[in-house]
């Protein structure tokens, strides 16, 4: 497997930068309004371009035919303004990285930062300049099937985690060869879609999306994004590609974003469709009054405009203005000056991609279950390799995968192949994919186990029951999965079971009957030696989980950072509907906010996840019990490897605001720090906090910390009970 990263090309003279006000004062409207418009790459783009009738397009991958592009761009069309070229680079571009649920398990900003920029790399290799990156949509819903491309439920992990990824593609110069600008996407709340249901209108209250929505895309553009996309849904009745406010006025003026605005896939058009629109004239005057800069396939701009500019019904200045955040970008790419390169075709798989993407599917994979240490395993066993997940390559690489080949994922089966004497290895897939309902395949399965000391079972989704469109309302393992499990533990052979899934999965029927569970969010092109890593110990699992995990999909949404209610369950208030005694008194079981089926806890929790080895974490300090805000609060703790085996481990603080002019969660994520420690060390873990750290939407309507009584938790996930008090007092103005 080869490879160099690089092509030999021939440079053409480059140009000189333009002045972009001298520019636009040359440009037709026909040739302006061509600047705002994306499509699709189609037959008669050549004309389309030489015509400037384009400003971008997308899906065109192919090197020699983006530089044809480019070349008629450049060179045959008025004003020669070259193209940006679009694609979603999600989580990868050749080399597949996990998904970007998995990489949130990974904690680990700077891995994700890595990723990205190699993603980058391989992409701007081939001619492309911008990617449809980072999905920052916070979500609390497992049905929702783009929950994969999400960074999970929590605001301040999307934030940091969506800021690394920016900068992966962005780089520190925009106008590098190697990197892509960025786009902070679905603008805004596309991840409280109703009911889980992809593009579902999104009913959120304001104090919600300040608190949960809104900060992931703060952060990406303090991190400087280059680009924003707005989302498909409505957002309270109103779609958030015509949205004045959010878009036009909250996006503009108090996240300060000037860069370009693009709608979703035709959803310019969809304004009519929403019902919000009379007809397609009124959708292009909302988008563009929106500030919506760009018109991604739906071709209203080029078709709509002209005239309404013509009739007055929206000024020049609007269209100048967003010309002029089109060609702000191009020159901050360098495209002006970027000669036209004729690429050759460079095999693009490089090792060192491939090497990040090993240690990043095995940081992303979560130890949910080790029944007496039964990991790691020891090298002399003989296994049965059993599941439709195990040797899945297409499966495995997960959603949003355009450029990704299946050639070249190195399948669970593959590398225990390749780790385990051929003795010592039996495989029966079991069922042949993940929705397969027959049984046919039991026997087999059952043969392998029995000439087996363990099992290990790789379950889980296929990637096209995960992504865009494709929401679940039962997200239990599909198919015949669940019997298989059954089937395999009635062997009496211990089964280790490996899913590789799209979302969180609820397995209350089969996890208490298995001896451990590694759960993966397709980790992409070298899942099977980061399992082998894994499982045999070579690494030390280190994930955490990024959502929370139901025990069933009634308790949805279910989510750490909850808040108390008047009523919280306590262990002793939830009575199992099965022991409630027939005819009981109606005020004797009940009583607080909880299922009598499922109770009020989760399967799993937000940051839970395993090692193999043991941390302690202990005195929890403050600077300072009664702190005034005027200096940063500095929290200390010790954290120990108490185990006999190195590791790393994610140190979560959370903070509760015990009383505030708006009700809040019990706890909420902060801060954390990915740690390693070798056995036996002790180190101390330090964060500083701001009295931004603190803030809430009050019950007025502003974002600020209040005064008042607040308890940080700091520990290995959301159910630590490590914590110091303090007061926030700041000093009167
Ligand atoms: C899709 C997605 C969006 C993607 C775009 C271009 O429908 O909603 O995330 O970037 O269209 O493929």
């Amino acid at each position: 497997m080869v490879l160099s990263c690089f092509m030999g090309s021939t440079f053409t003279q480059a140009q000189p930068p333009v002045d972009l006000h001298e520019l636009l004062g040359k440009m037709t409207l026909e040739e302006k309004v061509g600047q705002l418009t994306q499509v699709n790459a189609h037959d008669s783009l050549p004309v389309w371009i030489q015509k400037g009738q384009v400003g971008s397009i997308l899906n065109e991958v192919n090197p020699a035919t983006i530089a044809a592009y480019q070349r008629i761009a450049r060179e045959d069309s008025r004003l020669g303004i070259p193209l940006l070229v679009a694609r979603d680079v999600i989580h990868g571009f050749r080399t597949i990285f996990p998904v970007p649920l998995g990489q949130a398990a990974t904690w680990n900003p700077e891995l994700v930062e890595e990723a990205a920029s190699l993603a980058a790399l391989e992409a701007a290799s081939q001619g492309i300049n911008w990617t449809f990156s980072p999905m920052l949509d916070v979500t609390r819903d497992p049905r929702w099937g783009r929950v994969v491309e999400s960074f999970g439920e929590d605001a301040h992990l999307n934030s940091i985690l969506g800021a690394a990824m920016v900068r992966g593609y962005q780089g520190d110069d925009l106008s590098s060869p190697e990197n892509i600008a960025a786009c902070a996407k679905h603008y805004l709340a596309y991840g409280w879609a109703e009911g889980g249901r992809d593009y579902n209108t999104a009913n959120v209250g304001e104090p919600t999306i300040h608190e949960h929505i809104l900060p992931p895309f703060r952060a990406a553009i303090a991190a400087g994004a280059a680009t924003v996309m707005t989302a498909f849904q409505d957002i309270n009745g109103i779609p958030a590609t015509g949205h004045a406010f959010w878009v036009g006025d909250y996006l503009r003026k108090s996240l300060a974003f000037d860069g370009l605005v693009v709608s979703d896939w035709v959803s310019i058009g969809q304004l009519v469709t929403h019902g919000y629109a009379k007809d397609e004239r009124e959708a292009t005057q909302q988008a563009i009054a929106a500030t919506v800069d760009m018109d991604m396939q739906s071709r209203l701009y080029l078709e709509q405009l002209p005239e309404l500019v013509k009739k007055k019904v929206i000024p020049m200045t609007a269209i100048d203005s967003a010309v002029m955040r089109v060609l702000r970008l191009k020159q901050q790419l360098g495209l002006f000056s970027e000669p036209t390169v004729d690429y050759d075709y460079p095999d693009l798989l490089d090792e060192k991609h491939l090497e990040t993407a090993r240690q990043m599917a095995a940081e992303s994979i979560v130890l949910l279950k080790n029944d007496a240490a039964i990991l790691p395993l020891s090298s002399d066993l003989t296994v049965a390799v059993v599941g439709p997940l195990a040797n899945a390559p297409h499966e495995q690489l997960g959603t949003w995968v355009f450029d990704g080949k299946d050639e070249d994922a190195i399948t669970p089966l593959q590398a225990i192949e390749e780790y385990v004497p051929p003795a010592s290895l039996h495989y029966a897939p079991g069922l042949t994919y993940s929705r397969d309902t027959s049984h046919k395949g039991f026997d087999a399965a059952r043969a392998a186990a029995q000439q087996s000391d363990l099992v290990l079972l790789f379950l889980g989704e296929e990637s096209i029951i995960t992504g865009e469109s494709h929401s679940r309302a039962d997200i239990r393992l599909p198919g015949a999965q669940e019997a298989l499990v059954q089937a395999l533990t009635r062997t009496g052979k211990p089964v280790v079971a490996v899913v590789l899934a799209g979302r969180p999965l609820t397995m209350e029927a089969w996890q208490h009957e298995v001896d451990a569970i590694f759960y993966g969010f397709h980790p992409g092109t070298m899942t099977g030696p980061a399992i082998v890593d894994l499982l045999w110990g070579k690494v030390n699992p280190s994930a955490k989980l990024p959502m929370t995990f139901p025990k069933h999909v009634g308790q949805v949404p279910i989510y750490y950072n909850h808040v108390n209610t008047g009523k919280p369950p306590t262990p002793d208030s939830w009575v199992p509907m099965q022991e409630v005694p027939q005819k009981a008194v109606q005020t004797s079981v009940g009583n607080t906010s909880l299922y009598l089926d499922y109770g009020y806890e989760p399967a799993f929790p937000f940051g839970y996840g395993q090692s193999y080895t043991t941390f302690t974490f202990a005195g929890l300090t403050v600077s300072s019990t009664s702190w005034s805000g005027d200096q940063p609060l500095m929290v200390e703790a010790e954290v120990s490897n108490t185990g006999s085996r190195a590791g790393a481990t994610v140190v979560q603080l959370y903070v509760r605001d015990h009383v505030g002019s708006r009700v809040q969660p019990v706890r909420r994520l902060v801060a954390f720090k990915k740690i390693n420690l070798s056995a036996g060390e002790r180190t101390a873990v330090r964060f500083q906090l701001t009295p931004a750290d603190l803030a809430i939407f009050t019950r007025n309507g502003q974002m600020k910390a209040e005064p008042g009584d607040f308890t940080l938790f700091l520990g290995e996930d959301v159910t630590t009970d490590l914590s110091v008090d303090f007061t926030f007092k700041p000093k009167k103005p």
